[in-house]
């Protein structure tokens, strides 16, 4: 994204404002902005009508609307605001509370638990729902071991399953911008947000860089755009979708082809993606980073020439591709294996895949007197991995995450090894087609 005024290029000196409030916000919380800061805060001021004003200023003005007092902010928001002439931020600011600056290692800032004035209505529009236990991030933050997908899940549908989902007890919610749903996600958690169901900080939504973003200097400009799309004011997690980049035409082209039909790779070399990642943690819009679909060679290339790690790796993992192997490997590097097509995308008419189907899974299913798709996500919970099954349904969203009250037995867990084939059901075929040199999946895992 280009901040123009007048012509002038501004991102350089957004970028370093964004660096200042950080500074600023390190060990003395009262110490002003200097003048340069001042002045640029001005500037950004004056620019009204234009992208700084969508990106940071907007999402207040609709959170005023709401009329509800739910809200979150990081703190950089709330600097810019409060220095600013902006008129309606005294009166969002005398609806709540600051409780907690969460300032991590020195590198992050965040704003925590700013609270609705009015408690009492907040406990009353809150569920109690069962949530999932979760897991702590080598980033320091915690991740719910059980998620829902939203592939697949678009328009008004994913709106009421991501809804219903945080209805019900989901804290984890995974998009990304190939599923072309960002906007209804974002839309659903803020209302749950204003509807004083969850605040801001109880959400852990992850979303992905696609494909055609991989050259270092799209990625910042294709997050903020996500960003934007999304209506929230940081990500928790942001993925690299794929080790392999995809040739750039437009926003709109996923998937560019040639006249042949064949899909247009490039060769931007998936380290110089993940730098560029590495400078949104850093500006604190994103509290996390991490990868998809990387086999253990790349992740170790990662790993040896990285400032922050990865938390994570989400590949596809299901009893019929445990990852038993790349799991232990992500472990003892402190990496969680989030797995993706959990349930294999069960098919009733086809009755696959066989592992739903089995008459193994069912037996499972009646000692616990759960179903055949709970046996499946427990199974993956137990052997280490953070499921995120994909469901519109609202009695199947409820289903999946229903699985913490009990646990498999280590014969179980065996029985259930026993489906474990290697076969993939997202095999990337056309970037294996074209032997690409970052095509993940050649070596065993
Ligand atoms: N990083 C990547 O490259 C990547 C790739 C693929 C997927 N993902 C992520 O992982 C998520 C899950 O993977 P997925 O969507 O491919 O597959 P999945 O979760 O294994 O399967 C989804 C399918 O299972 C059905 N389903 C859900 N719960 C069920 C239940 N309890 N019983 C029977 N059927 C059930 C859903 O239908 P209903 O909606 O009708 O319930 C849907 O058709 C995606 O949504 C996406 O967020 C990531």
């Amino acid at each position: 994204m280009q901040f123009t005024r007048g012509g002038r290029r501004l991102s350089a000196v957004v970028e370093w404002w964004f660096v200042e409030c950080k500074n600023n916000f390190q060990g003395n919380l009262t110490k002003p902005f200097s003048p340069r800061a001042y002045s640029t805060i001005k500037i950004i001021n004056d620019m009204r009508l234009n992208n700084v004003q969508n990106l940071l200023i907007k999402p207040y003005e609709q959170q005023l609307v709401c009329k509800r007092k739910a809200f979150c902010a990081t703190a950089k928001s709330h600097r810019l605001l409060e220095k600013s002439e902006y008129t309606g931020w005294q009166e969002i600011r005398n609806k709540r509370t600051i409780t907690e600056y969460n300032l991590r290692k020195g590198k992050q800032f965040h704003t925590k638990g700013i609270q609705n004035s009015n408690q009492e209505n907040f406990n009353k529009a809150k569920m109690d729902p069962k949530l999932a236990p979760t897991v702590k991030l080598n980033s320091g933050y915690e991740m719910p071991v059980l998620g829902l997908g939203t592939y697949q899940s678009k328009g008004e549908e994913a709106e009421m399953a991501v809804k219903h989902a945080i209805d019900v007890g989901y804290r984890h919610i995974d998009t990304a911008y190939f599923y072309e749903n960002e906007a209804e996600v974002g839309k659903a958690i803020k209302e749950k947000i204003c509807a004083g169901v969850v605040k801001r900080e109880d959400i852990f939504l992850v979303t992905k860089l696609w494909n055609i973003h991989h050259e270092p200097q799209r990625v910042k400009g294709a997050f903020l755009k996500q960003l934007e799309t999304i209506g929230l004011d940081y990500i928790d997690l942001y993925l690299m979708h794929l080790p392999v980049g995809y040739k750039y035409v437009d926003e709109e082209t996923l998937l560019p082809r040639d006249q042949d039909d064949k899909l247009q790779l490039t060769d931007v070399d998936y380290l110089d993606t993940y730098k560029a990642m590495e400078e949104l943690v850093k500006s604190g819009l994103v509290r996390s980073i991490g990868v998809s679909n990387f086999n253990s060679e790349q992740l170790q290339r990662i790993l040896d020439n990285c400032c922050i790690k990865p938390v994570t790796n989400q590949v596809e993992c299901s009893p019929a591709l445990n990852q038993r192997k790349l799991t232990t490997f992500c472990k003892e590097r402190d990496i969680i294996l989030t797995a993706y097509s959990p349930l294999g995308r069960p098919n009733l008419t086809a009755k696959t895949p066989e592992f739903y189907f089995s008459p193994k899974t069912q037996s499972l299913a009646n000692k616990y007197q759960k179903t055949p798709a709970q046996i499946i996500l427990r199974y993956l919970v137990d052997i280490g991995t953070v499921p995120i099954p994909k469901s519109a349904n609202q009695k199947r969203i409820e289903e999946n995450l229903n699985i913490f009250d009990f646990k498999l037995t280590a014969n179980d867990i065996e029985i259930m090894d026993s489906f474990n084939t290697g076969d993939r059901l997202v095999p990337f075929n056309l970037i294996k087609a074209q032997n690409h040199k970052y095509f993940p999946f050649h070596i065993e895992f």
